[in-house]
């Protein structure tokens, strides 16, 4: 049975003139996190990151939350005495943010289930390849693009999926292909991906904004 649904009513803000406000996951540079802001500052993209969280406490991204007077929070299982404390922990983070959507930028951990069933729709992932190809556990960073030239590929590119219960497996929103040349490394094509990513992660969670994302099925239909 088909079953079309309008991931409406994300942005409960709007309605009282709230900004959207964004939960940023990250593991290291976060370079991604900065292209999300710099679309804000530029007024390219209507929202707010109201925290960042990191599994790591030495990721670059934490320093750049910091900077923008962003709450940069380092949480990890190993700090908790159990999953359920860190879970509850997570939870406190994401409902004091008031989150409408989270967004893993670089985040290279498996959020866990309960925050992935309460926040169902909510969440989106980049991936630095074409999903289904070249996805799943141990398919981050530059193992991605090692993979892509080992196999052959002609082209590769930038996913950004909505998060279910696996890695990667959620729906893709949004793809975008770069040309894989003769002459790559894994780190040349890695930032030629990264350019890509840094326009397709802020253009995602612009569509989310605008309250555009509609699921059919697996299926994501972009309202006009
Ligand atoms: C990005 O290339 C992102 O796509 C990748 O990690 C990098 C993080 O860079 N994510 C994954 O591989 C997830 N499977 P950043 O910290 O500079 O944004």
């Amino acid at each position: 049975m088909r079953q079309i649904k309008s991931v409406k009513c994300l942005n409960p803000g709007s309605a009282m003139n709230e900004p959207f406000k964004l939960a940023v996951f990250i593991s290291g540079r976060g370079s991604n996190l900065q292209a999300i802001l710099d679309q804000i500052d530029n007024s390219e993209l209507d929202a707010q990151v109201a925290c960042v969280i990191s599994n790591r406490s030495e990721a670059g991204g934490l320093g750049i939350a910091q900077q923008h007077g962003i709450k940069a929070v380092h949480l990890s299982p190993k700090q908790f005495a159990s999953e359920q404390d860190y879970e509850k922990a997570l939870l406190a983070v994401l409902q004091e943010a008031d989150t409408n959507l989270i967004v893993l930028a670089g985040y290279l951990k498996m959020l866990p289930q309960l925050v992935i069933h309460l926040y169902k729709n909510r969440i989106i992932n980049i991936h630095p390849a074409l999903l289904p190809s070249f996805g799943g556990k141990g398919m981050f960073g530059i193992h991605v693009h090692e993979a892509v030239l080992e196999y052959g590929c002609k082209v590769s590119g930038a996913t950004v999926h909505l998060v279910d219960e696996n890695y990667d497996t959620g729906v893709p929103i949004l793809q975008e292909c770069v040309p894989v040349k003769c002459s790559d490394t894994p780190e040349s094509l890695a930032a030629r991906v990264l350019e890509v990513e840094h326009r397709l992660l802020p253009a995602a969670i612009k569509l989310f904004v605008q309250d555009r994302i509609v699921i059919d099925n697996r299926r994501i239909v972009i309202k006009p």
